[in-house]
């Protein structure tokens, strides 16, 4: 009997195409939307599924696993696996899996971007612009801040958080300092990033402090209302990680008090929802979570996601 795959968003053919082409029968769900959790569940008992694609939409948990016990895999289409209990996954003999690395420059470049909307103020003058207020050249109008140079401090210096000091290093000469667990040999050689062990030091040294963790319980809220305090008025706060990272009511307070300059923020704590106030300050930049939204990405992370699937159920490629 074909095995079984039950894909919770549309994603790129090629994923969906490897996966029939090795004789999966694939469901995808139909909708724009995500599915709520209980079309979740309805969707997972409606046949004995051997493998589940979900996305970081999809909290994936007990109530999930007792749903569909015939799933043998649930493959992450994402880097972050956050959405999903690993520990009850382990415990029922679940393999949880994800697409790392595929996404790590695109995610990378967007942190730099978000950087350079900043320094550059290219949101406000584009907002400027289209209000017509543009009646001709003023030597203050506008004024920005400095890239490089700079003190970039990396929090988290996995694949995401090490593209993003290389381009800072190479593209921008910014002294590297991160904060992780472990020492980053790489970075320190490549780069002469210095590590510190304390996060708070990093954040009182730097000029731009880039969020590049796993959201843990222990990363839950890194970024506080206290530590916001400890980082320079002038600095700003790039996320590209996950938004409960950072305590998004304290980052609000913090921006509209000058605490630090700006942040550029591609993740919120509550998605799809926004902190009360976050988006009526001028200085955050926001993107919608979409920093390796790039064609490219997607289908890359489609086919990876894929291969995922039929590796663990055990056919070849
Ligand atoms: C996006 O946030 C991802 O984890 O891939």
């Amino acid at each position: 009997m074909n095995k079984k795959v039950f894909v919770t968003r549309n994603i790129p053919a090629v994923g969906l195409d490897i996966l029939r082409g090795k004789g999966f029968e694939v469901d995808v769900w139909s909708k724009k939307r995500a599915p709520s959790r209980r079309e979740l569940i309805r969707e997972l008992r409606s046949k004995p599924y051997d493998a589940v694609l979900c996305l970081l939409t999809d909290t994936i948990d007990a109530e999930i696993f007792d749903a569909a016990p015939s799933v043998k895999i649930y493959a992450n289409y994402a880097a972050g696996m956050d959405n999903i209990d690993i520990v009850e996954a382990t415990k029922r003999g679940i393999t949880v899996t994800n697409t790392p690395n595929v996404s790590s420059q695109a995610v990378a470049e967007h942190a730099v971007a978000l950087m350079l909307g900043l320094t550059t103020r290219m949101v406000e003058a584009d907002a400027f612009m289209r209000k017509g207020k543009y009646i001709g050249w003023d030597p203050m109008n506008l004024i920005g801040t400095d890239l490089s140079g700079k003190v970039v401090g990396i929090v988290g210096t996995g694949s995401i958080g090490s593209h993003t000091a290389r381009i800072m290093k190479h593209g921008f000469g910014a002294r590297i300092i991160y904060f992780d667990a472990k020492p980053n040999e790489e970075i320190e050689s490549s780069l002469g990033a210095v590590r510190f062990e304390n996060i708070d030091d990093l954040l009182a040294e730097s000029d731009f402090v880039s969020l590049h963790v796993p959201l843990l319980e222990s990363t839950h809220h890194l970024l506080n209302a206290n530590r916001l305090h400890l980082m320079k008025r002038s600095a700003f706060l790039i996320n590209t990680s996950r938004g409960p990272v950072v305590d998004e009511d304290a980052l609000v307070q913090a921006l509209k008090d000058g605490v630090i300059a700006g942040a550029g923020l591609d993740v919120f704590e509550h998605e799809p929802r926004l902190a009360r106030g976050l988006s009526k300050l001028s200085n955050v930049i926001l993107t919608p979570h979409i920093a390796s939204a790039r064609q490219s990405i997607r289908d890359q992370m489609a086919v990876a996601a894929a291969g995922k699937i039929i590796d663990h159920l055990s056919l070849a490629l």
